[in-house]
């Protein structure tokens, strides 16, 4: 098993993966590392949904936007937002049900995706590899219709899990300048941002030119700089109201929102 840093440092998505499954053992032995994170009040109001089943990843796809992690790794590990359980446990016991707004999503939220980023981590030190899906929140509607999630469950983050079939580069990250503040913020002149992303621009066109469908969705809008793929290609600001209703959609129908 890897030493502790060495997983933290060599992290990079995986998003090509052997057919081999994932032993039992192993997975719930990363579950459990995973359920060890800090969590709000100790009430860990999430759950993790584990799905190996083919036909069900079938019906996923398209809400994962098609993207071939989804089918082709053996385990996908969806983390909901979950005070449905807790709440069951209120009704039980006398006591109110609260947990029913904005903020309890926001602490459920919180708790899931801490606890991913530890089985995250756990998956990497056994030679796993992940992806993190940004679909599990922009589809999670369709997401808990698929997954019969009950209300007052919303599903927040995803990852494909399996093992590696591919090695890519590390990617860059901003330096540590960049992202910690001294005591206060300390806000930037317009020569420390341009500093700050050269080496992403540089290293982000390159990886965007290398890759023959980006390329060409590249040269069709029309687009020269990283800052404007980023804005222009692959969060745009249509797409985004967009997600952002569907979200609040989502945490409605689910009864996050009173
Ligand atoms: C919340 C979140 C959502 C992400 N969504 C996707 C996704 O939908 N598809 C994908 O290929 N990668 C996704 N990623 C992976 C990022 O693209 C990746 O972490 C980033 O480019 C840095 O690369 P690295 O993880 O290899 O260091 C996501 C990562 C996070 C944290």
């Amino acid at each position: 098993m890897k030493l502790f840093y060495d997983t933290l440092l060599s992290h990079r998505s995986i998003r090509k993966y052997k057919k081999r499954p994932v032993p039992d053992r192993i997975l719930n032995k990363i579950l459990s590392a995973g359920t060890r994170a800090s969590s709000s009040g100790n009430m860990q109001p999430y759950s993790i949904i584990v799905t190996t089943d083919e036909k069900l990843k079938e019906e996923l796809l398209p809400a994962h936007f098609n993207q071939s992690m989804v089918t082709e790794a053996p385990v996908l590990l969806t983390f909901c937002a979950d005070f449905h359980r807790m709440r069951m446990w209120l009704e039980q016991n006398d006591a109110p049900e609260n947990f029913d707004n904005f903020m309890s999503f926001m602490i459920g939220s919180i708790d899931a995706t801490l606890a991913s980023q530890n089985v995250a981590l756990a998956a990497e030190a056994e030679g796993l590899g992940i992806c993190f899906m940004g679909t599990t929140l922009a589809s999670n509607k369709e997401i808990s219709r698929i997954l019969k999630l009950p209300k007052h469950v919303v599903p927040v983050v995803g990852f494909s899990l399996g093992y590696p079939d591919e090695m890519p580069e590390l990617r860059d990250r901003l330096n540590l300048e960049a992202i910690v503040h001294k005591d206060i913020y300390q806000d930037y002149s317009r020569e420390e941002i341009t500093k700050i992303y050269k080496e992403k621009e540089e290293e982000g066109m390159k990886r965007y030119k290398s890759n023959p469908d980006l390329k060409e969705m590249i040269q069709k809008t029309g687009v020269n700089n990283l800052a404007q793929v980023y804005t222009k290609v692959k969060y745009t600001k249509e797409s985004h109201i967009k997600y952002s209703e569907d979200v609040f959609s989502c945490l409605e129908k689910q009864g996050f929102l009173n």
